[in-house]
C-alpha cells in the first residue's frame, strides 16, 4: 500500500468507526495511536523516508487524522457512558449489604451517657496512664494501705510510679484539682487490673464514675440520684444500699438491684471523704459531695444475660451480630 492508499484507508476507518463498548474504543485507540505499533504512530516515525517534496503535506494530513481520531474517541466515549447511565434504573431495590452493629459495651455505654446527660451531669475525659497520686494517694489510698490489694496494678514505671489506672475514680482528683464547686460530672472509660482472666474478670474493662459536689449534698441526694439512674436503665426495679467500705468515701455503700428474682450487686458509691476534698484544695467545711462508680461490662452482662466476660473481647461475629437492632 502506498502512502495515499494508507491515508485513505485510515480516513475510511475513522468515518465508519461505530463502537458499541468502551472496549471497542480502547482497541481503536491502540490500533491507530498505540505507542509501539499504532498505524499513525508508525507512519509518523517513518516520515523521514518520504521524499522531501511530499513530507510536509503528509505530515499535515497525519496530524489532522490524529486529531480526528482523538475527537472521535472522546465523542464516542461520552456517548457510551451516557447510554450506560441511562440504563441505570433507580427503582430497582438496592443490594442487601451486611452492615455491622454496635458492640454491646458501646450500646450500654451510650445508654449511660444519655441518662447521665439527661440528669444534668457533664462529661469529662480522664487519663488511662495515671500517676500514683491521682490513682491512689489523693483518693486516700496511701502506699501500704491494705485496700491497694483490691486493685492489683500494671505499673509502667516505679519511683516515681506511673501505672495504668485501676479505676475511673482518679478522674475525680484530676477534675476537682482544676475546678471549683459546684459541679456535677461523669467520666467513662477503660481501666486496667492485673487480674487472672476468667469468666468474670478481665485485665481491662470499662467504668463510669459520677460525682457531684456542692453545698449541703447529702446521702439522700445520692440515693435519689442512683435510684433515678437505675430506673432509667432497668425500668422499675427494687434497689438496696448495703454499707460498705471505700477509702475515698465515708460513708460508703454498695448498691444492689433485684433483677431476675435475685439481688445483684451493681455499683459502689458514697459521700466523698472530706480528706479527699482537702487533697484537691476544696473547702470541706463548705462543700460536700457524693460519688459513684460502676462497671460497664458487669452491667452489660446483667442486661443481656451474658455469662462470660471474655466473649466481649473475642471479636466473634456470631456473638456480635446479635446486637444488630440496638443503637
Ligand atoms: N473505684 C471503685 C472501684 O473501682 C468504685 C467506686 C466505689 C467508685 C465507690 C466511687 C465510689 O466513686 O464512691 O472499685
Amino acid at each position: 500500500m502506498n502512502n495515499i492508499e494508507t491515508i485513505n484507508k485510515i480516513k475510511n476507518d475513522i468515518k465508519f468507526f461505530n463502537p458499541k463498548t468502551i472496549d471497542d474504543i480502547k482497541k481503536f485507540k491502540i490500533k491507530f495511536l498505540g505507542k509501539k505499533n499504532g498505524i499513525i504512530t508508525l507512519f509518523i516515525k517513518k516520515i523521514k523516508y518520504i521524499p522531501i517534496s511530499d513530507r510536509k503535506k503528509i505530515g499535515i494530513i497525519l496530524n489532522k487524522l490524529k486529531n480526528e481520531i482523538k475527537e472521535k474517541i472522546l465523542k464516542n466515549y461520552i456517548k457510551i457512558k451516557n447510554i450506560n447511565r441511562n440504563k441505570f434504573d433507580i427503582t430497582i431495590p438496592g443490594k442487601f449489604t451486611n452492615i455491622g452493629s454496635l458492640h454491646p459495651i458501646s450500646i450500654i455505654k451510650n445508654k449511660i451517657i444519655k441518662i447521665l446527660y439527661y440528669m444534668g451531669f457533664y462529661c469529662v475525659d480522664g487519663n488511662e496512664i495515671e500517676d500514683d497520686w491521682h490513682n491512689f494517694t489523693a483518693l486516700n489510698i496511701p502506699i501500704l494501705h491494705p485496700s491497694r490489694d483490691m486493685q492489683d496494678t500494671f505499673f509502667l514505671q516505679k519511683n516515681p510510679d506511673f501505672l495504668l489506672r485501676t479505676h475511673t475514680s482518679s478522674v475525680q482528683i484530676r477534675y476537682m484539682k482544676k475546678n471549683s464547686p459546684p459541679f456535677k460530672v461523669f467520666s467513662l472509660g477503660k481501666v486496667y487490673r492485673n487480674e487472672t482472666v476468667s469468666y468474670n474478670s478481665n485485665y481491662m474493662f470499662h467504668q463510669v464514675e459520677g460525682f457531684y459536689v456542692n453545698k449541703n449534698v447529702s446521702f439522700c441526694d445520692l440515693k435519689e440520684t442512683i435510684q433515678y439512674m437505675i430506673n432509667l436503665l432497668f425500668g422499675k426495679v427494687k434497689i438496696r444500699f448495703r454499707l460498705s467500705y471505700f477509702p475515698f468515701t465515708e460513708p460508703s455503700a454498695e448498691v444492689d438491684i433485684f433483677y431476675d428474682n435475685k439481688w445483684l450487686e451493681i455499683m459502689g458509691c458514697g459521700i466523698i471523704d472530706p480528706q479527699v476534698l482537702k487533697n484537691v484544695n476544696i473547702d470541706s467545711n463548705l462543700y460536700t459531695g457524693f460519688a459513684f462508680g460502676l462497671g460497664i461490662e458487669r452491667l452489660t452482662m446483667i442486661i443481656y444475660n451474658i455469662k462470660d466476660i471474655r466473649i466481649f473481647f473475642k471479636n466473634d461475629i456470631r456473638f456480635l451480630s446479635q446486637f444488630k437492632n440496638e443503637f
